[in-house]
């Protein structure tokens, strides 16, 4: 029997069966992870003209004992087409890879996505502009992906801190991958996607298949008993490596003293984000001081190559190797708005010649981009960032994660994060460690004006990954701010190539 003759008798079956194991309130309930059990509406969206129909199976609690079945929930959508035995775009029930996005922003709390149109928000939520343009859980259901987007709990919420998020993620993957001859789409074919947090998780789900080090946690919630690798990874402007995310932040925009800091809010469970100028204090401007020098040291010790094999590397005053390396994507960039006939010549920062741009002076980019934060950027001595909050504990809200700031706390009383969930939340940890399945094909964008965490960090995990034997397609899109989906023809024009 395939696997759409499958689904339907299991459909079938589940008419007039809840959702849920028990409607019992005294003992604590445990969820059913079986699909064959859940109800669906059947929906249609417009997608340039064209009915895209689909089946919806949504608010799935994806784990056995959830801690908070708001966020531990996933939303899986099938392409109508798929139970009639029909394919779409050359994929069938049996052969559709499955798309992952999560909406995580801000390191907060998410809610799973749902297909729609008014996207290129941030993660692809509706930009609340009214526009008419599918985001990207659409894009995938009119391209015959199955779509899986996933909830997962955030630092706002004591139970939500790290490592919270990323095992949500882990056990949301386990979910079709437990019922994969049951639901349509090819489990062995997840694809994630991200944007900021979201994309630093898409990009540690991606690095940490199968690794033991989240097991005691899935455990606890009762997550499927399944492997949780991924087939690709797609992130976009990944705020990732945190534990050295402050020094290469400072690598990037020391003497740049001015400031627009972005205050990040959550109001009626949207992501809200705010500029506030400013300029730095003597303080701020020692500390960014202090915080440069540690990042040549710790690039070294990655002992990272280019394409060509050739070693990237920082000198003590942060220049180097790696620095040409980070500033060739930007010249790559700025050659692909050239040859576009665009002009940029407004970018002083770029020498060009004969239509070719000959060099990048990255000090004056980082200038020109502007400072975002301040120094430390992520592990904030006031304990007043969201990633403090992300690495606080049940009973601490907010507390250090670097033995920087920790040192440096103007807190009394501040606590350092424990050294393992610090280590969970980073996917340089597992790459190249041979410990973990990791998917072959990723896809890295940050766009040039992204000044949310240095240019290094991607440029950096794009290299570990492409020396650890894995295929990355990295670029920073010309002009584009801190944001992701904005390209989905390219993107999913990707997702196709590899999944073939
Ligand atoms: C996000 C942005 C940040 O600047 C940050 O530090 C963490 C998360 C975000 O947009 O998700």
């Amino acid at each position: 029997m395939n696997k759409t003759a499958k689904t339907l008798l299991a459909a079938s079956l589940a008419v007039g069966l809840s959702a849920c194991a028990s409607s019992k309130t005294s003992a604590p309930k445990s969820y059913d992870l079986d699909f064959a059990k859940q109800k669906y509406t059947e929906q249609s969206l417009e997608v340039n003209g064209k009915a895209v129909k689909f089946r919806a199976f949504e608010g799935i609690v994806y784990v056995k004992n959830p801690v908070d079945t708001k966020y531990e929930i996933i939303n899986i959508y099938v392409p109508e087409a798929y139970y009639n035995g029909g394919s779409v775009e050359g994929f069938t029930a049996d052969t559709a890879p499955i798309f992952f996005p999560n909406q995580i922003g801000g390191y907060m709390p998410a809610e799973p996505g749902k297909p729609g149109l008014g996207g290129k928000g941030p993660g692809g939520a509706p930009d609340g502009s009214g526009n008419q343009t599918p985001n990207a859980a659409l894009t995938a259901l009119s391209k015959g992906y199955v779509v899986a987007s996933p909830g997962a709990r955030g630092r706002t919420a004591a139970n939500g801190k790290a490592p919270a998020a990323i095992v949500d993620l882990k056990a949301a993957v386990r979910y079709p991958k437990a019922n994969d001859n049951i639901m349509p789409g090819d489990a062995n074919k997840i694809i994630s996607n991200g944007t900021s947090a979201g994309g630093a998780l898409s990009a540690l789900l991606g690095a940490t298949g199968n690794s033991k080090d989240y097991e005691v946690y899935l455990k606890a919630l009762g997550a499927a008993e399944a492997d949780d690798s991924i087939f690709a990874v797609s992130a976009y402007c990944p705020i990732t490596d945190l534990d050295h995310a402050d020094m290469a932040y400072e690598w990037q925009f020391n003497g740049v003293n001015d400031y627009q800091k972005m205050n990040i809010t959550m109001l009626d469970y949207n992501v809200k984000r705010e500029l506030v100028p400013g300029t730095l204090t003597a303080a701020e401007i020692a500390l960014s001081d202090k915080l440069k020098p540690l990042y040549p040291a710790y690039i070294n010790s990655l002992g990272l190559k280019d394409a060509q094999g050739r070693s990237l590397t920082l000198d003590n005053k942060g220049n180097g190797s790696f620095k040409n390396y980070v500033a060739s994507f930007l010249a790559k960039s700025a050659q692909g708005q050239l040859d576009a006939g665009k002009d940029i010549s407004s970018s002083k920062w770029l020498t060009v010649k004969n239509g070719k741009v000959t060099a990048v002076d990255f000090d004056a980019y980082a200038k020109a981009a502007g400072r975002q934060k301040t120094p430390p950027a992520f592990d904030g001595m006031d304990l007043s960032t969201g990633e403090n909050q992300l690495f606080g504990n049940a009973t601490t809200d907010k507390q250090h994660f670097t033995a920087f700031s920790m040192q440096n706390s103007t807190v009394k009383g501040a606590t350092l994060a424990d050294a393992q969930t610090v280590k969970v939340m980073n996917p340089l940890n597992y790459i190249g460690s041979g410990a973990v399945k990791i998917p072959q094909n990723w896809r890295i964008r940050v766009g040039t004006n992204d000044r949310d965490t240095s240019l290094a960090v991607s440029a950096m995990l794009a290299a570990k990954l492409q020396n650890s034997g894995y295929t990355v397609d990295y670029a920073l899109p010309w002009g584009v701010p801190h944001s992701g989906d904005y390209d989905l023809d390219e993107l999913f024009a990707w997702m196709k190539q590899v999944s073939k």
